[in-house]
């Protein structure tokens, strides 16, 4: 398996749904095999519970995320695509991350420094935000793709880019052609 869609939205209508249905189709037409994780359809767990605490020395991880662990390592391309809720992610995404992301597995220290163990990797991220792209970069400087693409993905060596659908309000024809075009830069630019 070469990409890995991690896709975390409650709803299956909207933007994010469309982006997913418009990247899946995308990927079966370039015969591309792919894998969709859809956290909130698998009922992920995003809680990291007492024994995952890394950080107090526990690694316990669970055979599910060992698992999903494992289709990381086997992925050359990961797509992530959620909403932003109140400048960052869904708190199902953030946990997906808290649990899977690890010490040892997608970073480590070495004399303080941070070296990021998941080097070789391409992550195209997909978001969409109430805001338009404007406000979100005059108000907020773009925190919420920031946070994913510095602080996350490439902390973790994933050389990462962001590509943000705003004013993401009332979904319609127009906002399923502009999404379209959307992932076609996306797809363009990790493939
Ligand atoms: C809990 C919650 C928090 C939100 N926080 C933000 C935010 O910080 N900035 C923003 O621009 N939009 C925010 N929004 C709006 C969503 O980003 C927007 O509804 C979503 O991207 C639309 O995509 P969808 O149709 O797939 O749900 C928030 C929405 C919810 C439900």
């Amino acid at each position: 398996m070469k990409t890995l869609i991690i896709y975390s939205h409650p709803n299956t209508g909207g933007h994010c749904a469309e982006i997913l249905k418009s990247v899946v189709d995308e990927l079966k037409n370039k015969k591309t095999d792919f894998l969709l994780l859809d956290l909130y359809k698998m009922k992920y767990d995003p809680v990291l519970h007492e024994d995952e605490h890394y950080t107090r020395g526990k690694y316990k991880i669970s055979k599910r995320n060992k698992e999903i662990q494992k289709q990381i390592t086997d992925a050359e391309k990961l797509i992530f695509i959620y909403p932003v809720w109140w400048n960052s992610m869904p708190a199902m995404m953030k946990g997906f991350i808290d649990r899977v992301f690890t010490a040892k597995f997608a970073f480590k220290f070495v004399n303080g420094y941070p070296i990021g163990l998941l080097k070789g990797r391409k992550a195209a991220v997909f978001i969409t935000s109430g805001a338009n792209n404007f406000f979100s970069w005059l108000i907020f400087r773009k925190r919420a793709a920031k946070i994913m693409k510095k602080d996350i993905l490439q902390y973790c060596g994933i050389k990462t880019k962001v590509f943000q659908f705003g004013g993401a309000l009332e979904f319609n024809e127009k906002s399923s052609l502009k999404i379209k075009k959307l992932v076609n830069k996306g797809l363009n630019w990790l493939y």
